[in-house]
């Protein structure tokens, strides 16, 4: 079996870091989301993986091959994000006459894939999806399940959902789904999309399984998901101590990187503290992210994901908040006192 990772799209609800950064490799608990992914697919086995490209396809070569899998990696672009039967078929060649797992890299789910890819292999359907029970199915495709639990109809985000599960992005095929691709229109939003493929394999007679996704899941696609993804991974880690820490408090589980040091602070866990920072006069509260090379001085940070090389001194409290990376942020002593901003386009301020 062979493993199709997409890692393009244009992560329009991400904006502002994904004008600059593809959305699939903004961290949670300091890792790429798109390394979740890999590391399921891995743990399931497989050795072939192709990787899907878009808008940043250079940044994702880069940071994939800065870590040595244990497997195959071939990367294909793309070109216009038409969807995600799309992707299958500028993938159609990688592919050829095998089965394989569709993982879409801006999701993570708490125990892997290896469960389902048992379930694949034993049950040996054309295809085996992924669903999970959501509260705004209208968001996601949809399925509708008859009174045995098989898979009657697919919709995608439907306006009066036929039920609360929700099609996880994680699907197994086998190739036929590639004939029901190039049979596919393109839906409302012009995207080939994946559910109507997975719809045509039904009305061709063919066997679409259901696998119930038992642990969380997470569509990591909105500043808030990303958030909640962040608490959800933290809520497991194991706490590391290779910093530095003079004069300070921590409590909980907490990661300090190397090189980082920690002083005159307070670090409530669950959190992660990236390499080479300095903390200092702060406190680091509950399902915290702060990314490599980063300065926070004077400063309380809760519940927040920072990215690497952002310097935040003096700068109060701060909550539920998204930083993206090198931001500055500190407090101002020059007159007119007030807010200074250089923000960028699609930028969210909540004062
Ligand atoms: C895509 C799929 C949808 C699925 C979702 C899971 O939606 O089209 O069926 O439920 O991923 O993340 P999109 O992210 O393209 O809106």
């Amino acid at each position: 079996m062979k493993a199709l990772i997409l890692s393009g799209g244009h992560g329009t609800r991400l904006r502002p870091l994904t004008y600059s950064q593809q959305k699939q490799l903004i961290p949670v608990a300091n890792k790429p989301v798109l390394f979740y992914a890999i590391e399921d697919v891995i743990e399931a086995g497989i050795k072939e993986i192709g990787i899907i490209l878009g808008p940043n396809k250079d940044q994702v070569i880069e940071t994939v091959n800065s870590v040595e899998w244990d497997a195959d990696i071939e990367f294909i672009y793309q070109g216009d994000p038409l969807g995600l039967a799309h992707a299958i078929l500028v993938a159609e060649e990688f592919l050829g006459d095998d089965s394989f797992v569709m993982y879409l890299g801006d999701n993570i789910l708490r125990d892997g894939i290896v469960q389902h890819a048992d379930k694949f292999r034993s049950l040996n359907p054309d295809s085996l999806i992924l669903l999970t029970e959501v509260d705004e199915p209208q968001r996601f495709g949809v399925a509708e399940l008859d009174e045995w639990g098989k898979v009657k109809r697919l919709v995608e985000k439907p306006k009066v959902p036929p039920s609360n599960y929700a099609l996880a992005g994680i699907y197994f095929f086998k190739p036929v789904i590639i004939e029901a691709c190039k049979n596919i229109k393109p839906s409302w939003r012009n995207e080939l999309e994946i559910t109507d493929a997975i719809q045509w394999l039904i009305d061709n007679g063919y066997r679409v399984e259901a696998s119930i996704v038992e642990g969380w899941w997470k569509d990591t696609g909105k500043p808030e998901d990303i958030l909640e993804a962040n608490r959800l991974v933290l809520e497991e880690i194991h706490p590391r101590m290779d910093g530095r820490v003079e004069n300070s408090k921590i409590m909980g589980r907490v990661v300090v990187e190397a090189g980082t040091v920690v002083r005159d602070s307070v670090i409530k866990g669950p959190c992660i503290i990236g390499k080479n920072c300095r903390i200092v006069n702060s406190y680091i509260g509950p399902y915290t992210s702060v990314g490599d090379n980063c300065v926070i001085e004077g400063t309380e940070i809760d519940d927040s994901v920072i990215l690497d090389g952002s310097e935040i001194v003096q700068a109060g409290r701060i909550v539920e908040s998204l930083i993206g990376r090198n931001v500055r942020i500190r407090e101002s002593n020059s007159k007119p006192k007030g807010y200074r901003f250089v923000v960028g386009d699609n930028s969210n301020i909540v004062l």
